[in-house]
């Protein structure tokens, strides 16, 4: 485990960025595994400038993300397509069709079909992740076992209230999602796990130099061999 410590948010997600533009040189045709969340924005707007300059190109990769609320439509301003839209897929140069995401409403033949078809392109080579306050990547929630494939999740009351900022009316928040499994994140050859501000420092000392459990399901990543941990100062003030 590589573990990062930049000052600033800004300073985090450029040396993220940086990262993901490195992958994209070496191996043009990489598939990226994205997540969604304010964590990861910074690092979006850093890659949406550097493909408009010309540094990095999308033209030759492919991505998938974590995974998407279940009882919204995809067309809704609210689900993580949307967001993926806004903050990067519109500003960058994936070829049509290269970008994918679960569908949030297809139920158990969606989990199937979207395992399949990372397995068939060969798993992610660069996964991107944030970490939610009670451990969670992706939608694997805090639990008595580590999700091996991509399933139906019922989101924690914490998870909702975490990401009811982003919604008009707590209400409003969705109860389910898709997710990428534990063991289908695990399969990624190199994984970049972002965390910033001070609501993040607990649970970052706890799931990178506490127990291996999946009660704090980040925690599994100390078990895979390229991990890089990337932090702003806030973040990683309560680590040694
Ligand atoms: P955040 O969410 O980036 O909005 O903090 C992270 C997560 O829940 O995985």
């Amino acid at each position: 485990m590589d573990i990062v410590k930049a000052g600033t948010y800004e300073e985090m997600s450029e040396l993220a960025a940086e990262l993901v533009e490195a992958e994209l040189r070496e191996r043009p045709q990489a598939v990226l595994g994205l997540a969604t969340g304010s964590t990861p924005e910074g690092m979006y707007a850093a890659l949406a400038r550097d493909c408009e300059s010309g540094k990095v190109s999308f033209a030759e990769a492919s991505s998938y993300n974590l995974d998407e609320y279940c009882g919204i439509p995809a067309s809704s301003p609210d689900s993580y397509h949307a967001f993926m839209e806004e903050h990067l897929f519109s500003k960058v140069n994936f070829q049509p069709g290269a970008t994918h995401l679960p569908d949030g409403n297809g139920g158990e033949a969606a989990c199937e079909s979207y395992e399949k078809s990372i397995e068939q392109a060969g798993w992610v080579d660069l996964q991107v992740l944030g970490i939610g306050n009670n451990g969670h990547i992706g939608f694997n929630e805090p639990s008595d076992h580590f999700p091996v494939a991509t399933h139906l999740v019922k989101l924690k009351q914490e998870t909702i209230d975490a990401n009811s900022r982003l919604f008009e009316d707590a209400s409003l928040v969705p109860r389910e999602a898709i997710t990428m499994g534990i063991g289908t994140i695990m399969k990624a050859r190199r994984i970049l796990i972002l965390a910033n501000g001070d609501a993040k420092a607990e649970i970052v000392k706890r799931a990178f130099f506490g127990e291996v459990t999946p009660e704090v399901p980040a925690s599994v990543l100390q078990l895979h061999r390229d991990v890089t941990v990337m932090l702003d100062a806030r973040a990683a003030a309560l680590i040694p």
